[in-house]
């Protein structure tokens, strides 16, 4: 069948790729892409808000499934869109991606299913939200309803920091994402990213990382959308995973059906493993970015099957195989980044790294001008590479990147730290 790739990030261009290897794929086309991309698509410019457009794009190409890879046009409805035409897309529809759209929305949710998650309390004006913060004391943590691209959340470590939080978002910081706020109780422990998919009914545990969201090395300075991953988190263990399914995710799954509102698509659950176990922080309603890109180097399964189960609710009729090695991936970004940061600089070095099936560079903010690699984004490139330990993935990656030309560039030197000091203390 012909496939409709929606988005232009790493994680767009390690799906790409997945997508371009499987036996069900005809021809791949991407809106709007990356240079990595067209490796593996047609790049197509389409305005993706517009789901008109899409709707005449997918009819005009025979089209048998769209792939939706952010949260933007999930959480507009664009599947709604797509499935009232007849034309089958991956993704939540609407009101289920409300799970990333509004975190108040998630935790009402989990409240009305028992699920464990941090106490808390949902504002629609400052004075409201400032008494709640008194009361409670710091640390605790303030987030903006809506989607504003990781950085509506402030974890304040005193009472001050917290009340600024609550002004910024009411005096318009994030726009209407602001316009309602959440505060919620610290929870301390370990981060981990578990990552499911759901057909609406059934639940498939797909697996588990760790992304690296602040700038600086070890874990400082502003947040980010992700410097680096690997899968598996081996906070997961065997016995939390289930847990997380158990507690979290299934009855979120369950709750949702109940409500009329299924959710079918990659459900992303970030977690805080604490020692009373597994607490949800959020749900997004896609892959994660980058760890998009270590799932699928990864995955032995073929992604389009699993995919098509969840629009078809046949996922309790097929299964996801993993590779035993770890996967870990390095982000390099453009200086400045997440601040301000050029664009156009050129990269060399990248078509040498080709052969290596344990190493693959995906292209994130990239184009294509005259034969050369220029950046064009915050994060440009997630150099992926495959060990049998997280020490032996990042020692490949790291090796990777010194042959990559790109003096504009830059990226963590740690990623993995965490892991690899679980692999030395274990021997
Ligand atoms: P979110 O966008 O909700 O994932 O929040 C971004 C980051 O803020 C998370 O990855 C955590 O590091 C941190 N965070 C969010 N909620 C909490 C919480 N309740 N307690 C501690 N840290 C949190
Ligand atoms: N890497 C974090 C995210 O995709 O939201």
């Amino acid at each position: 069948m012909n496939i409709l790739l929606i988005g232009s990030g790493g994680r767009e261009h390690a799906l790409a790729w997945a997508i371009a290897n499987s036996p069900l794929t005809d021809t791949l086309y991407a809106a709007p892409g990356n240079a990595g991309i067209a490796a593996e698509a047609t790049c197509v410019a389409l305005d993706t808000s517009d789901s008109s457009a899409v709707i005449t794009f997918c009819r005009d190409h025979d089209i048998g499934l769209v792939v939706v890879g952010p949260e933007g046009p999930l959480v507009a409805g664009l599947v709604d869109d797509l499935a009232g035409a007849g034309i089958k897309a991956f993704g939540p529809k609407k009101a289920a991606a409300a799970l990333e759209g509004s975190k108040g929305f998630t935790k009402d949710l989990c409240a009305r299913a028992g699920i464990p998650t941090a106490g808390y309390g949902r504002f629609t004006d400052a004075e409201t939200a400032r008494a709640y913060v008194r009361e409670q004391g710091a640390p605790i943590v303030v987030k903006a309803d809506g989607l504003a691209a990781g950085k509506g959340v402030v974890v304040a470590m005193t009472e001050d920091d917290a009340l600024a939080a609550i002004d910024a978002c009411f005096d318009g910081e994030f726009g209407a994402a602001g316009a309602e706020v959440v505060v919620e109780e610290f929870l301390e422990g370990e981060e981990a990213s578990l990552f499911v998919l759901s057909d609406g009914r059934n639940a498939l545990m797909l697996a588990t990382a760790q992304d690296h969201k602040r700038v600086g090395e070890g874990d400082t300075g502003p947040n980010t959308g992700g410097m680096g991953a690997y899968s598996p988190a081996p906070v997961m263990t065997e016995e939390m995973t289930a847990r997380a399914m158990r507690e979290i995710v299934e009855p979120t799954v369950a709750r949702l059906a109940a409500e009329g509102t299924p959710f079918a698509g990659v459900l992303y659950a970030g977690l805080m493993i604490t020692d009373k176990g597994p607490q949800l922080i959020e749900y997004n309603a896609r892959f994660g970015d980058p760890e998009c890109q270590v799932m699928m180097m990864r995955l032995k399964d073929d992604i389009v099957t699993l995919m098509l189960a969840c629009v078809d609710g046949t996922l309790d009729r097929v299964g996801a195989r993993w590779r035993d090695e770890v996967a870990l991936t390095v982000v390099l970004a453009a200086k400045g980044y997440p601040g301000i940061y050029e664009k156009g600089s050129e990269i060399c070095g990248l078509a040498e790294l080709g052969g290596d099936p344990a190493l693959k560079v995906f292209h994130a903010g990239t184009r294509a001008e005259d034969g050369a690699v220029l950046a064009n984004g915050g994060r440009v490139l997630n150099v992926t590479a495959l060990g049998a330990t997280v020490a032996e993935a990042r020692a490949r990656a790291y090796a990777a990147i010194e042959r990559i030309d790109w003096p504009e560039g830059f990226c963590r030197r740690d990623i993995g730290w965490r892991a690899v000091a679980r692999e030395e203390t274990r021997g």
